[in-house]
């Protein structure tokens, strides 16, 4: 059974009541279950973490080296356009990553147009919500079954 890890980071645990514009009325729990929905219709299953702090981000990064994470799904919320340390343990891991935002982070403030960790991840998807869940992860899944095909 392919084991997906989703990985939220600062802020997205008040989605549902932040900036419900940008983000829409989804909670973060509405998230996560439309996203394990898919990985379960494809016989997956879905580990979920969300933190505001960066070390435990990147804690379970290094932890999903060795211990049978076949994918990542990741929406890092601010630390996507800052943080040089979660490109660096992105890039560690072998596995099939794909990078997701609710919103999309192309038509926004200029700073939100970088990703960071665009370039160790193998793919992302931005600016269609929650939809944008089920999405990653059926990415995630095709890229794992094209690697081991
Ligand atoms: C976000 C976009 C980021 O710019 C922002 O800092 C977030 C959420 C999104 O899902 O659209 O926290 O990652």
């Amino acid at each position: 059974m392919a084991r997906i890890l989703l990985l939220h980071g600062p802020n997205l645990s008040q989605l549902g009541s932040r900036d419900p514009a940008q983000y829409g009325l989804a909670t973060l729990d509405d998230v996560v279950a439309a996203a394990r929905t898919e990985a379960e219709a494809d016989g997956a299953e879905l580990e979920h973490l969300q933190t505001e702090h960066e070390g435990v981000l990147l804690e379970r990064l290094h932890a999903a080296r060795g211990d049978g994470t076949d994918a990542v799904v990741i929406n890092a919320g601010a630390w996507t356009h800052t943080s040089y340390a979660l490109h660096d343990a992105l890039e560690l891991l072998t596995t099939p990553k794909v990078e997701v935002h609710l919103s999309n982070i192309h038509a926004r403030e200029a700073f939100r147009s970088t990703s960071v960790i665009a370039p160790v991840c193998d793919g992302a998807i931005a600016g269609f919500g929650i939809d944008g869940y089920p999405l990653a992860v059926r990415a995630a899944l095709a890229l794992l079954r094209r690697r081991s095909a």
